[in-house]
This record gives C-alpha cells, sequence and structure tokens, in this order.
C-alpha cells in the first residue's frame, strides 16, 4: 500500500491533509531519510515528526469500559470511543466494540477493527462465555440457579428460551453469572425474570480473558496470544 493511503487510513487526515505532511518534509524514516507520498515502505519504518505511526490495521484493544459511556458511535453522551486517541475516531477500517454493555454496565469491553475476529467472538455458534457480577437490589431466593442453568427460562417478549447459564451465589445480594448468549439486557432480564433488579453490573471476564489490573477507563493493546483466551471456557 502507498504511504498516502496507509498514513491517511490510520487517521491523520484527509489524503490532502496527509499530501500537506509529505509537502512539509514531515514524513520520514526511522533514519530521518525523507519519504514520499508513492512509496511503499513498511509501517513499522515510517516516522511523522520523528514519532513512530499508530498501530497498523489488526488492532484489537482491551478496556475496561467505565460506567456512563456507550458503546455507540453516535449516542448524545460520552462514547468508549471518546477514550481512545482523537485520531484513531477516523480510522479506516473502522474501530468497533466487540458486542456492547449498557451505558451502566462496567468492565471487561473488546474493541477491534478486525471484523473478522469480531464476527467470530459474537457468533452464537463460537458459544464465547462471558462472565458477569452483579449487585442485585433483593436476597437471592436459592432457586435461581436450577432456572438459569435449566435451558427452559423464556424472557418476555422473546420466543425461544434462554441457553443454559451459570450462577454463582457469592453473597445473599451478589452473584456470578456465566451466559453465552449476549441477548439485549440479557443479565438484567434474567434477574428481573425472577423479581430482582440488577443495581449494578460488572462484566468480569470473557473466556479466559480478564482485565488484569485495568482501571476504569484504561484500555490497552492486546495480542493474538492474548485474544485467543477468549475462546477458552472460564474456570
Ligand atoms: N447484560 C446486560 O443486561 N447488560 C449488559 O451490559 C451486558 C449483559
Amino acid at each position: 500500500m502507498k504511504l498516502l493511503r496507509m498514513i491517511a487510513n490510520l487517521g491523520y487526515g484527509s489524503r490532502r491533509d496527509v499530501l500537506q505532511l509529505f509537502g512539509e518534509g514531515r514524513v520520514t524514516d526511522a533514519a530521518g531519510e525523507l519519504l514520499y507520498a508513492d512509496d511503499k515502505v513498511e509501517h513499522a519504518r515510517v516516522r511523522i515528526d520523528g514519532e513512530p505511526l499508530d498501530p497498523p490495521s489488526g488492532l484489537v484493544l482491551l478496556m475496561h469500559k467505565p460506567l456512563g459511556v456507550t458503546c455507540s458511535r453516535k449516542d448524545a453522551g460520552r462514547l468508549v470511543y471518546d477514550l481512545l486517541p482523537p485520531r484513531w475516531r477516523r480510522r479506516e477500517p473502522a474501530l468497533s466494540t466487540v458486542g456492547r454493555l449498557d451505558r451502566d454496565t462496567s468492565g471487561l469491553l473488546l474493541i477491534t477493527d478486525d471484523g473478522a475476529l469480531l464476527h467470530r467472538i459474537i457468533s452464537p455458534k463460537a458459544c464465547v462465555s462471558k462472565v458477569y457480577e452483579a449487585t442485585l437490589a433483593r436476597d437471592l431466593a436459592g432457586d435461581e440457579a436450577a432456572l438459569f442453568a435449566s435451558g427452559t427460562l423464556m424472557l418476555e417478549s422473546e420466543t425461544t428460551p434462554l441457553a443454559p447459564a451459570q450462577l454463582k451465589v457469592l453473597a445473599p445480594r451478589r452473584a456470578r453469572l456465566t451466559d453465552t448468549e449476549g441477548r439485549y439486557h440479557q443479565v438484567r432480564r434474567m434477574f428481573a425474570a425472577v423479581g430482582n433488579h440488577v443495581e449494578a453490573l460488572d462484566r468480569v471476564a470473557i473466556g479466559q480473558l480478564t482485565l488484569d489490573g485495568l482501571a476504569p477507563g484504561e484500555w490497552r493493546e492486546i495480542d493474538a496470544g492474548t485474544v485467543a483466551k477468549v475462546f477458552d471456557p472460564p474456570t
């Protein structure tokens, strides 16, 4: 790929803006030699103002989504994309969240520009486990785990029952739920179906992938080996 397109796709500006960067001599190799718009140069060798380029496409980010931000591109409030460098909003291919967490759910969120990977993770066939910790408004009755595991629970306005999900009681009003489906507001609706109410919800893992010390609002790039952990069932 020619440098002009590579740099524009990374969000550094329109083709015109990027041509201007070349015109001003700001695009060089690591040794400071000028590069030109039509050059085909490996991503790792390119510098703009002496700085390495933003990561190439195939990017996967692990984010600790804080409360109050939305997994959407055009919601009125704060978006998860606002936590990333502003230039990344203009990347091509675009970054997308791998599924969604509600505005008032916190925890582990993946963001990627790799559409094939995204579909592999969210595909119902993949049966990827999502692990949530919920704080509830009322004490658990004791029969929820059996019902959630039964594969018969029908959510309001749905036509097929939920696949079995595992519930582990952590305290009278706290539980860990592992599901493999990811239907709309699924965890909140499951507890509503048993007469309870989720007061706080946090996703703590996808498969074997955890936040590993990331604080709310923090994110980092992860490599393919780390991403692959999402396909390993949680222990
Ligand atoms: N289930 C929910 O109800 N909300 C989420 O954000 C994720 C799962």
